[in-house]
This record gives C-alpha cells, sequence and structure tokens, in this order.
C-alpha cells in the first residue's frame, strides 16, 4: 500500500512565511556574531525584497543590527530571556508564539541568524538565497537544505565589481 503523507508536515509550512539569507559556497554565514563581509548590493536587494513586511529575528541577530529596529517593517525578536527589555519590536519567547504571529501577518520573513533559520526553514514556503561565490571562515551555518524537495524559480549571476569584492548569485527557491 502507498504510504500516507504526512499531513502534519503538509500543512506546518506557512504560505506567507519567506526566508532571505546570504551564504557562502559552504553556507557560511557569520563569524563572532557578525555578517561575513559588506555588499552593498545584497543589502540594496535584502531592504527592496523586506520593505514594508514582517521580519523576525532570533536574539543575537538583533543584537548585530548596526541600525535597529530595520526602518519600515516590523521587527519581530526572539528571545527566550523574559528580562530583555528591547524597545521598538515585539518580544517573542517560544516557536510555538512566534508561529501563531507570523500567521497572522500578511508577508512576513526570517532573517536569521543559523539558529533561528534552522527552526523556521520547515515553515517556510518561499527562500531568498544569495550564494556568495566564495569560501569564508565561519561559525555560524545556514541549514542544509535538500533541493530536491524546492524549486529554483530564480538564479541570477552578479559579478563582483569595486564595492562587491565577491561573485553573487541571487537565487529563489519555492517550496514543492
Ligand atoms: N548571512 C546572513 O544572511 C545572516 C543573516 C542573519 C544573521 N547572520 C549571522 O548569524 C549569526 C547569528 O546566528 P545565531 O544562530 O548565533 O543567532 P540567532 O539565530 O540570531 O539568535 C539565536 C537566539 O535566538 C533565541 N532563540 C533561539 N531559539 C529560540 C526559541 N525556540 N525560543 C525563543 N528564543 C529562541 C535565543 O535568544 P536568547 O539567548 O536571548 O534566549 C538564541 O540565543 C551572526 O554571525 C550573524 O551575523 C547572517
Amino acid at each position: 500500500m502507498a504510504e500516507m503523507p504526512n499531513k502534519k508536515q503538509i500543512n506546518m509550512v506557512l504560505p506567507n512565511l519567506n526566508m532571505i539569507a546570504a551564504a557562502g559556497n559552504n553556507l557560511e554565514l557569520g563569524y563572532q556574531n557578525r555578517l561575513l563581509c559588506h555588499l552593498p548590493k545584497d543589502l540594496k536587494r535584502f531592504k527592496e525584497i523586506t520593505s514594508g513586511h514582517t521580519v523576525l529575528m532570533g536574539d543575537r541577530t538583533w543584537e548585530s543590527l548596526p541600525v535597529k529596529p530595520l526602518p519600515n517593517r516590523k521587527n519581530l525578536v526572539l528571545t527566550l530571556n523574559r528580562d530583555a527589555d528591547y524597545k521598538n519590536c515585539q518580544l517573542l519567547y517560544s516557536m510555538e508564539e512566534a508561529l501563531e504571529v507570523l500567521a497572522k501577518e500578511p508577508k512576513a520573513f526570517i532573517i536569521g541568524g543559523a539558529t533561528v533559520y534552522k527552526l523556521f526553514l520547515p515553515y517556510t514556503q518561499t527562500l531568498y538565497l544569495t550564494r556568495m561565490l566564495s569560501d569564508f571562515q565561519a561559525d555560524a551555518f545556514f541549514p542544509a537544505f535538500n533541493e530536491d524537495e524546492w524549486i529554483l524559480k530564480e538564479d541570477e549571476f552578479s559579478p563582483k565589481d569595486e564595492k562587491n569584492a565577491y561573485d553573487l548569485r541571487f537565487q529563489v527557491w519555492e517550496r514543492k
């Protein structure tokens, strides 16, 4: 008999939930709670894609932001620390609470870091992934994901230039 699809797994993807990240050849994301490099081209794209929407990040990524909150976006921050006293963002204290809030947003983006990407990837419908075509020293990595479960909808090559030190691929992956 054919195996029944796992209904719980199918239902848990939120159609309004997106993820956006920039990762190196080995899915490197960050080092010592900082991004790996400064890429104006990618920051511009990040701003264009996420502006006007809701963004959710982990406590460590919030701490690392040079400008808080990210302007023109509803900022959600996940933490276990009930004493956290961050201004101009909505604090969420568990996955369950976060998913409940995210489900009600018209369009939301998971913006990192490594821990939060891993937690929310199973719930994500669309993944905006900038591939930085280089190896980096890193201590934070994007979770390995099974490309067979996704369709590569866009894959735009962008060569390095005087302001952006690495060749990039701007990819959009849609969950099948
Ligand atoms: N390349 C990129 O696109 C990109 C994007 C974003 C970030 N980054 C990089 O990623 C690195 C940071 O990643 P990270 O994994 O260390 O930190 P993170 O994912 O930003 O935040 C982790 C924090 O989230 C909170 N948390 C995790 N699970 C939780 C849960 N189930 N319930 C409630 N709170 C929870 C905890 O905060 P508390 O400890 O306060 O409880 C935990 O310490 C940095 O290097 C950053 O630069 C890269």
